[in-house]
């Protein structure tokens, strides 16, 4: 049994999907801090299968350990934690509080209970503002630019030192930017409240919840003056999971990190007019100014994932796409 902290989470919820599909147990440790036991139902609906589910808070390292007593778990993947860059900035020590702690609770339950194979949710962040691009995993280790981003480098090196006296086998799963939702319609990104990010942003002005989608910059040194991504659809992202938690069988005892993006490039602008094509809806944009901390352009060298998990990503701009917008349309309220 895989136990998925996070699991009714955005990424997680798909990863978890994956994981059904190929014939995992699964376990899902989640507050709901920002999900919802609907994706969980959601997920039974799409697999036919049924998940085993925690509802408490990772940093109760004792309440782990009693909940989680009667369940065979042979490797953990863990995305719980806060995400939200803005936010970090304004409460430091809610975003330390709860992404060290619950990781640090997490390993410690690992060691405890014997478990050997270890997935993290890392992020293209720990990159920071790349000089050279694509971002190969060798490319230096920034030092963070926001709360956010550091919990994340900060985790990277907790899992580090930790591996360096404990034996287990871990990937860093650096992640580019997920967009996109399940070919169901079923789960997909549903932030609670303003969207932060691009999509769930373009999805909302498309169906109206929205006025304007104001676009953070047109005078990047970029060719079209907007950042640069390296989107990549969450399905696809989530398959790799699982082939981590495939490869961490083998044993190799170390802390690999792995870049998951597509290895291309797309500008804002792409995006928003790749949306009005694949949907043949008008985005209402304005171009504004900058938005604080934005890095003008970042994606993925993604040969390694390819060549340790054989994973690379399938699903094209405009699946991602349509299939945002698929998802947007079923969301209730
Ligand atoms: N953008 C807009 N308007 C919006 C929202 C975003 O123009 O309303 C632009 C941003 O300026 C950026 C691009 O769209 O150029 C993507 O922005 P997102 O907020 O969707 O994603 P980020 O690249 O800023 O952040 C993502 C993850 C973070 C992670 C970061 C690492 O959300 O968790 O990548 O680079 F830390």
């Amino acid at each position: 049994m895989i136990l998925v902290t996070g699991g009714a989470g955005y990424i997680g919820s798909h990863t978890i999907v994956e994981l059904l599909n190929k014939n995992f147990e699964v376990l899902v440790i989640d507050n709901f801090s920002n999900s919802e036991l609907s994706a969980l139902n959601s997920i039974e609906k799409i697999t036919g299968k049924s998940i085993s589910f925690i509802e408490m808070d990772l940093r109760n390292y004792d309440l782990l350990i009693e909940k989680t007593k009667e369940f065979d778990i042979e490797g953990i993947i863990h995305f719980a934690a806060y995400k939200s860059v803005g936010e970090s900035v304004f409460e430091p020590l809610k975003y330390y509080d709860n992404n060290i702690n619950s990781l640090i609770n997490i390993l410690n339950f690992l060691k405890e209970r014997s478990i050997s194979n270890f997935v993290f949710s890392s992020s293209c962040t720990v990159y920071g503002s790349p000089e050279i691009i694509p971002v190969t995993e060798k490319s230096e280790v920034k030092k963070g630019e926001s709360p956010y981003g550091k919990s994340k480098i900060i985790g990277e090196e907790i899992i580090n030192d930790f591996n360096a006296s404990h034996t287990f086998s871990a990937i860093n799963l650096r992640y580019f930017n997920p967009i996109g939702a399940h070919s169901s319609g079923l789960i997909g990104d549903k932030p609670s409240g303003k969207p932060n990010n691009l999509l769930p942003f373009v999805t909302q002005v498309a169906i109206g919840k929205r006025e304007v989608l104001s676009i953070f910059g047109g005078d990047y040194d970029t060719p079209d003056g907007t950042c640069l991504r390296d989107y990549i659809h969450v399905t696809d992202l989530a398959k790799a999971h699982v082939s981590a938690i495939e490869y961490n069988r083998k044993n190799h005892n170390k802390v690999i990190p792995i870049n998951l993006g597509t290895g291309n490039g797309s500008s804002v602008l792409e995006i928003v007019n790749t949306f009005e094509k694949v949907t043949k809806i008008k985005i209402n944009f304005k171009i504004n100014p900058r938005r604080k901390g934005d890095v003008p352009a970042i994606f993925g060298d993604c040969s390694l994932s390819k060549k340790l998990l054989g994973w690379e990503a399938q699903l094209s701009l405009e699946d991602m796409l349509s299939s945002a917008w698929n998802f947007e349309k079923n969301i209730k309220n």
